[in-house]
C-alpha cells in the first residue's frame, strides 16, 4: 500500500472514530427508531403507580439523585443483592423508599414488552424522574437519552458521595461541584425537598441536643420546632417519617424556599441555604418567583442527568433492572 493509500485509510479511520464519539452522546431522540413510544410507555406506568401510592413521586425523584451521585446515572442503585453489599444496601438504603425501585421495575417491564433489549434502566429512571416532577405539578422538560447501564454496584462506593443533612454550604458546594453542578444547581435541586418525607433521626439533633448553649437549633422557627418535637419525640419509632415541606408536601412548587425564609427548613442542609449570605439571594429569588425556580430546576435536572453517564458500547442494556445481564 502506498503512502497516499495509508493516509486515506488513516483519515477514514479517524472519521469513523469521530462519528463513534459523536454518537456516544446523549440526545433527545435517541430511541426515535428503536423504541419511539418509550416516553409514553414510561409515563403510563408511572401514572398508574402514582395512582396506587403518592410515595412514588418523592421516592423516584430521590432514587434518580442517588443513582447519579454514585458512579453516575447508570442504574447501579437498582441492582438487588443477595449478599447485602450492593449500592442499595448502604446506610442510606433504609430511607430509599421501595416504591421508587418498583416504579422503575414496572416501567421497564412495560417497555420490554414493546421494545425488548433496547432501552436502558438508567434512561427509564431518568424519564420516570421527569414524569413524577410533572405529575406533582412541576415543570415539563425534555430529557436527554442514550445512557447505558453500569456493571458495578457496591455499598462501599456510596460512602462520601452523597450529601448529609448536617452539611454546611461549602460541603454541599464541594459535593455538587464534583458532579459538575454549580451552587445554583444545588439550590434548585434541593427544591426537590418540596415533596416527600424524612425519618426523625435525620434532624432530631436540631431538636434535642444542638449545642452546649442551645438544645434547639436557633435557626429553626420555635413553633415549627415544637411541632417537630410532637411528631418526633425522643425514642420515637425509627420508621416514623414527617413531611419535608410542612405547607404543601405533595406539590412540586417553590414553597420550599418560602419555608426557608420562614425558618422552616427541615435539615441543617436546607436551612443553611438561606442562613448563609452566600446563597440567600438565590433562595429569595426562587421563593419570590416560581418561574425562575422552575427554569433553574429543569436546567439542573438535565445537568444531573449527565453525571458520569456511560454511552456507546460501555456498560449494557439490562434486561432486568435489578440484575446484571
Ligand atoms: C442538597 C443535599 C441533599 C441532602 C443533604 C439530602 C438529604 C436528604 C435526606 C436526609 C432525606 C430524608 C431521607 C429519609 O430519612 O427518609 C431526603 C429525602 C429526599 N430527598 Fe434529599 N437531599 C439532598 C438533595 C436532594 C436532591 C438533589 C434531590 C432530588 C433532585 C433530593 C430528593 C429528595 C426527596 C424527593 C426526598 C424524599 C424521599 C421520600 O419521601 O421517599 N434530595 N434527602
Ligand atoms: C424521528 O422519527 C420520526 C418518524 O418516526 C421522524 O418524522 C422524525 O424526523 C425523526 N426525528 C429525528 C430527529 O430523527
Ligand atoms: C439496609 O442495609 C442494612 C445493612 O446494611 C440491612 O440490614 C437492611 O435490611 C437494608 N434495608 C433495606 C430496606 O434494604
Ligand atoms: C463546613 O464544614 C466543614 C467540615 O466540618 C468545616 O471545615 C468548615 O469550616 C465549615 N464551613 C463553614 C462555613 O461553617
Ligand atoms: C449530645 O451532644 C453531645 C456532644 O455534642 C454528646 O456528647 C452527647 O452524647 C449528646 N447527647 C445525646 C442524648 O445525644
Ligand atoms: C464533568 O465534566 C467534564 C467535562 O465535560 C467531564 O470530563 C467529567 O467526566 C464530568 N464529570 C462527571 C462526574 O460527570
Amino acid at each position: 500500500m502506498g503512502a497516499m493509500a495509508i493516509r486515506v485509510v488513516l483519515s477514514l479511520a479517524l472519521v469513523c472514530m469521530l462519528i463513534a464519539v459523536a454518537q456516544a452522546q446523549l440526545s433527545f431522540n435517541f430511541y426515535n427508531s428503536s423504541c419511539p413510544n418509550v416516553e409514553q410507555i414510561v409515563r403510563q406506568a408511572v401514572s398508574l403507580k402514582i395512582s396506587q401510592t403518592f410515595v412514588t413521586i418523592p421516592a423516584t425523584l430521590r432514587l434518580f439523585f442517588h443513582d447519579c451521585f454514585v458512579q453516575g446515572c447508570d442504574a447501579s442503585v437498582m441492582i438487588a443483592s443477595p449478599s447485602g453489599d450492593a449500592e442499595k444496601d448502604s446506610e442510606d438504603n433504609l430511607s430509599l423508599a421501595g416504591d421508587g425501585f418498583d416504579t422503575v421495575v414496572k416501567a421497564k417491564q412495560a417497555v420490554e414488552a414493546q421494545c425488548p433489549g433496547k432501552v436502558s434502566c438508567a434512561d427509564i429512571l431518568t424519564i420516570a424522574a421527569r414524569d413524577v416532577v410533572v405529575l406533582a405539578g412541576g415543570p415539563y422538560f425534555a430529557v436527554e437519552l442514550g445512557r447505558r447501564d453500569g456493571l458495578i454496584s457496591k455499598a462501599s462506593l456510596v460512602a462520601g458521595n452523597l450529601p448529609g443533612p448536617n452539611f454546611n454550604l461549602s460541603q454541599l458546594n464541594t459535593m455538587f461541584a464534583k458532579n459538575n453542578l454549580t451552587q445554583t444547581d444545588m439550590i434548585a435541586l434541593s427544591g426537590a425537598h418540596t415533596v416527600g418525607f424524612s425519618h426523625c433521626n435525620r434532624f432530631a439533633n436540631r431538636l434535642y441536643n444542638f449545642s452546649a448553649t442551645s438544645k434547639v437549633d436557633p435557626s429553626l422557627d420555635p413553633n415549627y420546632a415544637k411541632k417537630l418535637m410532637d411528631l418526633c419525640p425522643q425514642n420515637v419509632d425509627p420508621r416514623v417519617a414527617v413531611d419535608m415541606d410542612p405547607v404543601s408536601p405533595k406539590k412540586m412548587d417553590n414553597v420550599y424556599y418560602q419555608n426557608l425564609q420562614n425558618h422552616k427548613g427541615l435539615f441543617t442542609s436546607d436551612q443553611v441555604l438561606y442562613t448563609d449570605p452566600l446563597s440567600q439571594a438565590t433562595v429569595s429569588g426562587f421563593a419570590n418567583d416560581r418561574n425562575r425556580f422552575n427554569k433553574a430546576f429543569v436546567a439542573a435536572m438535565v445537568r444531573l442527568g449527565r453525571v458520569g453517564v456511560k454511552t456507546g458500547v460501555v456498560g449494557e442494556i439490562r434486561k432486568d433492572c435489578t440484575t446484571f445481564n
